[in-house]
């Protein structure tokens, strides 16, 4: 080991597992955007707390800044390491560690994955409702760091609402034991809430003790193809008045085209602009028959052009395929990617402003929408034309994504709806977050990593 720093962390913690070969640093260095070339220090992958507080004062002695990591499936460049930072992966630090079935709560290591947990919750009986297409991959840890949100967040809420207790590790290398599985805790400030969606700059999450629910009910699901999006939030009102959902999810004609030409199934013959996966419960016929009554409402209405309702558990993966695989389908473009919210109410005008805007500045570029729409929540996918260079790409997306912002703030929406701030949207949090919230969101990083070793750059410049 060359590092004199890494050599003396390695002298302090024999144990301790710590990579540098070249293919380990890119592996580790990088997330799913893959915009920035990785060039972290080196791999730190603990096995133990004690191992992270004492990786973390040595970062602090040495000046050496730390990235969390978790799966790096996030999109904001939140785990990128491109400055010669020590990835601090929680890989091995995955185990379950308690189930306790009177408080109905799971606790976890941060590195375990959201499908492992999802199986064990199933093993009790109980279910973990946060959900997403990235979750063979994606870590607990990672999750709460950017209050993941997915695609039952219409029924269930984000990852703030189902975090019950948390270990953190803060930047001055102690550990904070925060709610500790209380449901009622009203003793002043809920360092726990602070620590969901602070991106790794705050602390480094170790364990967690997540709440678990009761199975969802049987339910059905459905595909149908509209005509405008006009028409799809009156099929959104109309579902969610006469239907239990929980999940509400459209994309475009294009998002459609990439993923079956990845491989998904068509399930409806023709061609129409927009499509809903919609999934309800139909616990019997009544319900059944109420959702079959509610989809010829919306057809006579013409809010509708076709439908399809999934007739077995095969059919119904095949049509969440459909929505679930467009990320992955779109992955070979490296897309450049808005993340944006608004109020469910304030939809219908946002979209107008944001629809003229993106065909007013993207006339020749390929921009591939889809989404959370039942949340107010739409990922805008822009993809570089071949003869178009990465550089003058990037830079006429950031242009877009400042008139955007704008766009946001006028209907108080959010540049960041899920996906976090990380490298890619810290130029646009003033868009979101005023002046005073800012100060204070720093003033805040000052208590918890007061020489800003943890993810420094990420959410907001350093300075
Ligand atoms: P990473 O990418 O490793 O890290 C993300 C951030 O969290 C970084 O800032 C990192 O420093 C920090 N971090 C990681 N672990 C810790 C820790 N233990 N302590 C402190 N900080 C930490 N996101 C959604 O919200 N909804 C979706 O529907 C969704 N769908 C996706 C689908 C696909 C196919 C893909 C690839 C991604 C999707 N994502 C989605 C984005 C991504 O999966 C989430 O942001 C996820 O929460 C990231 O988890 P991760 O473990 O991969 O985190
Ligand atoms: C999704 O909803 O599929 C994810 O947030 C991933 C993405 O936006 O690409
Ligand atoms: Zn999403």
């Amino acid at each position: 080991m060359t590092d004199v720093r890494l050599a003396e962390l390695a002298r302090c913690l024999p144990e301790l597992r710590l990579l540098v070969a070249p293919g380990d640093l890119e592996h580790y260095g990088r997330d799913w955007t893959r915009r920035w070339t990785p060039a972290p220090l080196a791999i730190a992958l603990p096995s133990t707390i004690e191992e992270v507080q004492a990786i973390v004062r040595w970062a602090n002695e040495k000046s050496v800044a730390i990235v969390p990591s978790g799966g790096r499936t996030g999109l904001s460049g939140g785990a990128v390491a491109a400055k010669g930072e020590l990835v601090l992966s929680l890989e091995r630090m995955n185990r379950v560690l308690d189930f306790n079935a009177v408080d109905r709560t799971l606790s976890v290591q941060a590195g375990i994955t959201l499908q492992a947990v999802h199986e064990v919750a199933r093993g009790y009986e109980l279910a973990y409702p946060v959900d997403f297409a990235a979750r063979g991959s994606c870590s607990i840890g990672g999750n709460i760091a950017t209050n993941a949100g997915g695609i039952r967040v219409i029924r269930y809420g984000n990852t703030r609402e189902w975090v019950a207790g948390l270990k953190v590790v803060a930047g001055n290398g102690e550990l904070l034991d925060l709610n500790r599985g209380l449901i009622k805790n009203s003793s002043g400030y809920d360092f726990r809430q602070l620590m969901i969606g602070s991106e790794g700059t705050l602390g480094i999450v170790v364990e967690a003790t997540l709440k678990l629910t009761d199975p969802p009910l049987p339910s059905q699901v459905m595909l149908l193809a509209l005509p405008d999006m006009e028409a799809l939030m009156q099929v959104f009102e109309l579902f969610r008045a006469r239907l239990s959902l929980q999940a509400f999810e459209f994309f475009t004609d294009k998002a459609l085209a990439h993923v079956v030409e990845h491989g998904a199934q068509r399930a409806i013959d023709g061609d129409y602009p927009y499509y809903v996966v919609t999934e309800f419960d139909a616990v019997d016929e009544q319900a059944q028959q109420g959702a079959l009554v509610a989809f010829e409402q919306a057809l006579e209405q013409g809010w509708v052009c076709d439908g399809v309702i999934a007739q077995s558990e095969a059919q119904s993966a095949a049509l969440w395929r459909l929505r679930e695989g467009i990320t992955e389908s779109l992955a070979p473009w490296r897309p450049y990617k808005n993340d944006v919210s608004v109020r469910v109410s304030a939809v219908p005008a946002f979209l107008q402003d944001m629809q003229a805007l993106l065909a007013r500045e993207y006339p020749q570029i390929e921009v591939v929408w889809f989404g959370h729409i039942g949340d107010g929540n739409l990922h805008i996918n822009v993809l570089r034309p071949d003869e178009q260079s990465e550089e003058g790409f990037i830079a006429q997306c950031e242009h877009v994504t400042r008139l955007l912002s704008d766009t946001l703030r006028r209907h108080g929406g959010s540049i960041s709806a899920e996906h976090g701030i990380g490298l890619v949207k810290r130029a646009y949090l003033e868009g979101t977050r005023s002046a005073a919230e800012i100060l204070l969101m720093r003033g805040v990083r000052q208590v918890f990593d007061p020489n800003r070793i943890l993810n420094p750059g990420k959410l907001f410049a350093d300075i």
